[in-house]
Order: C-alpha cells, then structure tokens, then sequence
C-alpha cells in the first residue's frame, strides 16, 4: 500500500540506495539547523500549546469530562501543527489550512488499519479502490499546499538574486528543498518540460513555471554555479518526503501523547509524582523549555517509559534484506521479506524487569537521574532506517506533555473504566490506538 501510494519516492518508502541516502541526508541537516537547541521549533511549538491550553481552559469550568478521543483530536491538532510550521514555514500558518489535513491524516490512520492485510492477503486488495480513495485525498491536498508554495518561491526568485536571496532562507524544508533543486544542475538539464501536462495539477503546473524561470535566468547568467550536492532531487522525490513527514511524525507523537496521558489517568499516584516534580521545578506558570528537560527526570522517565510500554509503531514498516545474512541461526538471503517486531524488544523478560509492568522508575537510577541504558529500548528503531525525527519528537512531546500536566489533572470519569486494566491492550491499527474512554480534566 505504501509502494502505491508513495511510488518509492521520498524516504519512507524507498529502497536503500543513493537517493534515499541523500535525502536523508538532506533532512537531517535540515532539522539540525532549525530544530536544535532553543529554536524556532521550541518557540513555535510553545505558542501552539499556550493556544491549545487556553481553548481547554475555556471549556472547564470546574469538572470538564471528555472521551479520549476529543484529546486525541487536540494532540493531532497541535502535532500536525507542528509538522506543518517545519514543512511550510509560519508563513502559511493559518488554521483553516491544517485542520482539514490534521482530520484527513486522523481519518487515514483510522481506515488503512485494516490495509494491512493487502499484504498478506492478496485477494482483500479489491477493496483498495476504497481505502485509497482517502489516502490519495490527503495526498492531493498536501501536493495543492505544495504548490502554494512553489508558487510564492518562483515569485521570489529575483533572477540574479536567486542565490543570495535563498541561501539565507532556510526556515522551512521545502524552501530549502527547492533551493538545493534549483542548483542542481543535472536535474535541471533533464526535467522534460516538453511531457508535463499542465492541465492535470496545480503541482505540475508550479513544477514546469519553477523549471523554466530557472532555466531561462541560467541562460542569462550562463556564469552561475550551481552547486547542489543533491543530484537525485525532484518535484516527485518532493512530494514523497512531505507526506513522509505527516505520515511518520503525526500520529506517532498524539498516539504516545494520549497515551502518557491516559496512563496518567489509570495511575493517579504516578500522576502525582509528575504534578509535584513539575511544580517543584517549574511552578504553576512558567512553561517548560528544552533546558528544563534534565531537571525533571520522574517527567522523562514516565515519557520513556510510555514510549517503551506502548511503541507508536509495535510493527515497523515492512522491508527486506539488501544483501544474504546471517541472524543468529538463520540465513536470510538477499531480498527476503522482514517485519520488524519492535513491540517484543520492549516487553522481553530478559532485558526488562517485570517487563509488562507500567513502571517509570525503571529509567531512574540511584541518585534520582534519569538513565536510559538499556539497549532493548528502541522506540526510535535504530541502524539506517531509524526515525529521523527523534530529536524533535523527544523535545516536542516532553514540551507538550509537562504543559498539560502542568496546568490540568486528569482522572477517569467512570469507576468501571478503572477497574478494567484489559482496556489497557488498546485497539490495533497502524499504530497501537488507546481505548476510547471518558476522561475528566480539573484545572490545578
Ligand atoms: C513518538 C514519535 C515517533 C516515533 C515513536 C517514531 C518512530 C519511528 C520508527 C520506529 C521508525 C522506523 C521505521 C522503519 O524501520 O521503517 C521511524 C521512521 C521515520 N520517522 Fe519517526 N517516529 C516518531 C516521530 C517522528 C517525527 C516527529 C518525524 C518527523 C518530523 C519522524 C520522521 C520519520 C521518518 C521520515 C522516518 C523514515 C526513516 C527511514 O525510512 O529511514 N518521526 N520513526
């Protein structure tokens, strides 16, 4: 189904090989420089929850009860919000844009839960047409987003100017992704204008405008350098990594948010152990910061430990070998088909004390730091596919999660729901989805 939809373009769902490598590279460097310490990434993410917060706020007068799902909803919100500023820039920042996307991205993961069994199940693949039908609408939509932005970057671009006046710019990835494109010169002299029909999409039609300015400004200045180091960049490749990002950084941070939050409402007293870190460090008022992070490490922990206890992703995306290997007793030949089981790395008994115990003191050591040693921890997965947004999601979920603690109490609105610890399984799907069950938020 990923193969389908994303063509092996972009990150996701390409195989191992020169332009995937590239363009992680290129992601990762992207991230670095706006996603590090005390960036705009912490900034921005800050004022989507000061917003969020303020909207609960205006729902509790003392007692606000809600179904997990309505949080569920907020969480996508503001994550989807956040990839959104990473992707586009704050310029596009308008709610009317998002929403929509954040509700299709929600829908998708609901619905494609049962695709799964395209890949086993050959003969389920006629059903296809239908779940795609939503796949293929959130892709459109992104792609017309895209297109927004083409559309402003080739006004930008002042000719002569191209180079100083992009070089500087480097707040949003698909800025930074059409610059290095609009530099690279092998793409430039083989992008076949000729074969694009315009009256297919707004993304074609941005795509060839894009090309031929650039074309035409390079032959007025034929002593440009162009100096991409990205030589497998295209509008396709571009396409694939933006809905990469919404895919892999959206549901994967409100599903591990909501649950941190539901945990929180199952175990009251570890609830309260985070209440009085948060309010020893921090007080009532002042939001939480990156730097704040090694100061609350009972907040760490119990984050880890939902990572570790609940993995957004128990099943990682299916892949193969590149080459014949040998796995303990095993020989996998070149091409074999892998799923990787990250939910058992996680609960094995021989790595992991009391293993399907929901225990945050377990990243804890004896002098009240947070430690994370265990090399069965690995929500993240790790090697060459490994999740390239860990950093961000780590900052973004800590910020987030000490917000809403910080500032509201959560509990269970109903007595048969506690004593019910089975709900605690959650619901399959893509990712592991917590239960629906009616929540009660207090201002503290
Ligand atoms: C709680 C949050 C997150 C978790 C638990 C998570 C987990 C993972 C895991 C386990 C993989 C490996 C999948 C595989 O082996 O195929 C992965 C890949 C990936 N993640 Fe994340 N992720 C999270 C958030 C994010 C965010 C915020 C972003 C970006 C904004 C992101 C971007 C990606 C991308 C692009 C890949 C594909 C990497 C590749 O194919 O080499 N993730 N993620």
């Amino acid at each position: 189904m990923i193969h389908s939809t994303l063509k092996g373009k972009g990150m996701i769902s390409s195989p191992y090989n020169q332009d995937f490598t590239e363009h992680k590279k290129f992601l990762i460097n992207t991230f670095n420089k706006f996603g590090g310490r005390r960036s705009s990434l912490e900034v921005n993410c800050l004022q989507i929850i000061s917003e969020t917060l303020n909207g609960y706020r205006n729902e509790i007068d003392q007692n606000f009860e809600c179904v997990s799902t309505q949080i569920k909803n907020s969480l996508s919100l503001m994550t989807s919000e956040n990839v959104f500023n990473m992707t586009f820039g704050i310029g596009m920042h308008d709610k009317k844009r998002f929403k929509p996307l954040a509700d299709l991205i929600t829908e998708n993961f609901n619905s494609t839960g049962v695709a799964a069994a395209f890949n086993f199940i050959p003969l389920t693949r006629v059903f296809k047409t239908f779940i795609f039908k939503n796949v293929l609408k959130c892709s459109d939509y992104l792609n017309n987003l895209i297109s927004e932005k083409m559309k402003s970057f080739n006004e930008d671009i002042e000719d002569i100017d191209f180079q100083i006046k992009h070089v500087t710019d480097e707040s949003n990835i698909i800025e930074c992704y059409l610059k290095e494109l609009m530099n690279n010169d092998k793409f430039l002299c083989s992008f076949p204008l000729s074969n694009i029909n315009t009256s297919s999409s707004l993304f074609n039609i941005q795509s060839k405008r894009l090309t031929e300015k650039r074309r035409s400004s390079i032959t007025q200045n034929p002593n440009e350098k162009l100096k991409s180091n990205y030589k497998s960049f295209s509008f396709d490749h571009l396409s694939s990594i933006v809905q990469d990002l919404f895919l892999a950084g959206t549901e994967t941070m409100s599903l591990t948010l909501n649950w941190a939050i539901i945990y929180a409402a199952y175990y009251p007293e570890l609830q309260k152990e985070i209440s009085d870190e948060i309010d020893r460090v921090l007080g009532s008022e002042k939001l939480p910061t990156e730097s704040d992070r090694a100061k609350l490490p009972y907040v760490e922990a119990f984050i880890n430990e939902t990572l570790r206890y609940h993995c957004a992703g128990p099943i990682l995306i299916p892949r193969s070998t590149t080459r014949d290997v040998i796995f303990r007793e095993y020989h996998l030949p070149e091409n074999t088909f892998i799923m990787v089981n990250m939910w058992s790395c996680m609960r094995d008994p021989t790595y992991w004390e009391d293993a399907d115990k929901f225990e945050p003191k377990r990243f804890i050591d004896s002098d009240g730091n947070f430690k994370c040693k265990n090399p069965a921890m690995m929500p993240f997965s790790v090697g060459k596919r490994a999740c390239i947004g860990e950093s961000i999601a780590r900052l973004q979920i800590f910020l987030i999660f000490t917000s809403l603690m910080q500032k509201f109490h959560f509990s269970l609105a109903s007595k048969k729901d506690a004593m019910n610890k089975k709900l605690l399984l959650g619901i399959p799907g893509i990712g592991l989805n917590p239960p629906k069950i009616s929540l009660k938020l207090k201002l503290r």
